[in-house]
């Protein structure tokens, strides 16, 4: 017999997007020079079959991402036909009755904060308030949830860290002002948003990734676990926690933590190699629950050109997603990335991340049938296994 999983009422079931992958067009940001997007999905000009195909798919909401490059493309100045472009978006989704999940940052700079520095420079909190300030001021209206920041620590691990994300640098000590500054703009923005709109939700959206060591009877592996925990997930948290109105987060990662790396077998991995660890969501729950807010999950998803995993993926997360719900943890939404396929960052157009399959060379949509599997969960509200 078929199980009822049912979900809280007025769960929110949608799918995440961000400028630089889908909108096509963007010519101005640190990215676009070495890792051009070019028309990507031309999403720029097709919003609105876009968000038709969302309300077919039953989703109720939807999280995009303003493109800083576009509104502030110098200095100072703002584009009016741009934040009017904006404008439009949130009232297509309006329109709809799709609530709105609003990313102001979702990793690219314009070129010019790009040449000063970016988050480097400590001038970038002021920046970041002034550009905040004017969509709070133009578009705030409209804006259902705001995240501020998307997986700053993914920014200073790829950026600052690593060296494979702009500004392509290593640099311990650019590491902790570019942390520093980014606290401190999300504070700023939290405040600049509160002041207008008192109940406005705020948050970031945070990659936290579900750590376990791979002996949980050896020491050695349980510390280097809890460490690897606290300055992945928990420090950025713990720094902006009286500065957030629900919990935003992604969760794609599981890390067996072993000095034995044998024991460090993938079972499962998507078409980009990353593993498939469903369970790892509900710890991840479980985690954030400390911080007595509501949650949101704002991406999960997997590379899936065939389409053959994604139903059974999306699944098994949302039975530990309901699991956790069932122990108490407050979550309120789940949304997949993404909408549709899109520039996936370093790897290009290749990975196939979309619910909404693209074709590049005619920008054909064609939902793949997860999606449909998908849409019936967040129609009804309950999944049915
Ligand atoms: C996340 C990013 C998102 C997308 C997915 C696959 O870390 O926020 O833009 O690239 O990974």
């Amino acid at each position: 017999m078929a199980k009822v999983l049912n979900f809280p009422k007025g769960f929110l079931w949608g799918s995440s997007t961000s400028s630089y992958q889908v909108e096509g067009g963007i010519e101005n940001c640190d990215w676009s020079k070495k890792y051009p997007a070019g028309r990507a999905c031309d999403h720029y000009n097709r919003y609105e079959k876009d968000f038709d195909l969302i309300k077919k798919l039953n989703q109720n909401a939807h999280r995009f991402s303003i493109e800083w490059s576009r509104i502030e493309p110098e200095e100072g100045v703002f584009d009016e036909k741009e934040i009017e472009h904006y404008r439009k978006v949130l009232l297509a989704l309006k329109e709809r009755k799709i609530k709105s999940v609003v990313t102001l940052w979702h990793w690219t700079n314009p070129s010019w904060l790009a040449e000063k520095g970016g988050w480097a420079n400590k001038e970038v909190i002021f920046y970041f308030k002034r550009y905040t300030e004017t969509i709070v001021e133009e578009l705030g209206d409209l804006v259902d949830f705001w995240v501020t920041l998307n997986e700053p620590m993914n920014h200073v691990i790829m950026g600052y860290f690593l060296g494979k994300f702009p500004p392509q640098k290593r640099n311990i000590f650019l590491i902790l002002k570019v942390i520093k500054n980014l606290v401190l703009s999300h504070k700023v923005a939290y405040q600049v948003i509160h002041k207008k709109y008192p109940n406005g939700k705020v948050s970031i959206s945070k990659i936290v990734n579900y750590y376990e060591p791979g002996r949980s009877w050896f020491l050695k592996e349980r510390i280097i676990t809890s460490i690897a925990h606290y300055f992945s997930n928990d420090y950025f948290l713990l720094k902006i926690k009286n500065h957030l109105d629900y919990i935003g987060f992604s969760y794609y990662f599981h890390y067996r933590i072993t000095l034995l790396p044998f024991l460090n077998k993938k079972k499962k991995v998507s078409d980009v190699g990353w593993e498939i660890y469903p369970e790892g969501i509900y710890h991840v729950l479980k985690y954030l629950a400390k911080f007595k807010k509501p949650i949101y999950i704002l991406e999960n998803g997997l590379a899936d050109a065939e389409d053959k995993n994604r139903k059974e993926f999306v699944t098994d997360h949302l039975i530990w997603v309901k699991k956790a719900i069932k122990e108490e943890v407050d979550v309120r939404g789940y949304f997949y990335w993404s909408l549709m396929d899109n520039f996936e960052w370093r790897k290009g157009f290749n990975p196939r991340f979309g619910l909404v399959e693209i074709n590049y060379n005619t920008l054909e949509r064609k939902i793949r049938p997860s999606a449909y599997y998908f849409a019936e969960t967040c129609k009804n509200n309950r999944l049915v296994i």
